[in-house]
């Protein structure tokens, strides 16, 4: 049997980490194998990608195409050989990133993002995508008590935030069957029995 392919998205400071290491354990508490990884990066060449994309300043084109670059990459040295083989694979972002960054903050063409999405993945999408949803001025507190300068991501401003979040909140309407929209202002420990509860209706039940 294939695997099962979650991924977990929102803006900066949404809180997701912790949660994503929740979900690898109650997969694997199943018995299951279970691949954690992340997005840009996930394999070597895609990890350089992530520096790239992450901290050299490119035209907005450019960062799409790097995203979907270190994405190819992924999925054909990681994800896809994972997934045949029976393996879930618990990922830290996907395309929904690329659709609510690059589109919904940077502004790129959508019909853009859609070719790229046909042409890196065509058949591929998560069997389930969970959106830590939030008030970008509550991610910001959160991000200023707890980290460092930041990459070119975490330094935009609010209004960029506010983009991001709008555009994956229209994703997850669009794509509403694969979607669990999380509000993510509630307590790390009502998340995980969420993000669990989830986990086990969808695939345990
Ligand atoms: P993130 O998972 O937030 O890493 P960290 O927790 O270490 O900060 O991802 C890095 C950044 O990359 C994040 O700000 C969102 C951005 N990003 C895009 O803009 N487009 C994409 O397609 C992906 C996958 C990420």
């Amino acid at each position: 049997m294939s695997g099962r392919f979650i991924t977990f998205e929102g803006i900066d400071g949404a809180g997701k980490s912790t949660q994503i290491a929740a979900a690898v354990a109650l997969i694997a508490g199943r018995g299951l194998q279970v691949v954690q990884t992340r997005e840009p990066g996930g394999t070597p060449l895609a990890e350089k990608l992530r520096e790239l994309a992450l901290h050299e300043p490119m035209h907005l084109e450019t960062e799409a195409l790097v995203m979907f670059a270190a994405r190819r990459e992924h999925l054909a040295a990681k994800i896809e050989p994972a997934l045949s083989a029976g393996q879930w694979v618990v990922c830290d972002r996907f395309s929904d990133a690329t659709y609510a960054y690059q589109v919904g903050g940077r502004g790129l063409a959508a019909d853009k993002f859609a070719v790229l999405e046909q042409w890196v993945h065509p058949h591929r999408q998560p069997d389930l995508t969970f959106l830590f949803d939030l008030d970008p001025a509550i991610a910001a507190a959160r991000m200023a008590a707890s980290r460092s300068e930041g990459d070119r991501f975490e330094r935009e401003q609010a209004d960029f935030f506010a983009r991001v979040r709008a555009a994956y909140l229209a994703r997850a309407r669009d794509c509403s069957a694969r979607f669990h929209v999380l509000d993510a202002t509630r307590t790390p420990d009502d998340i995980q029995r969420e993000v669990e509860e989830v986990i086990r209706e969808r695939f345990f039940a």
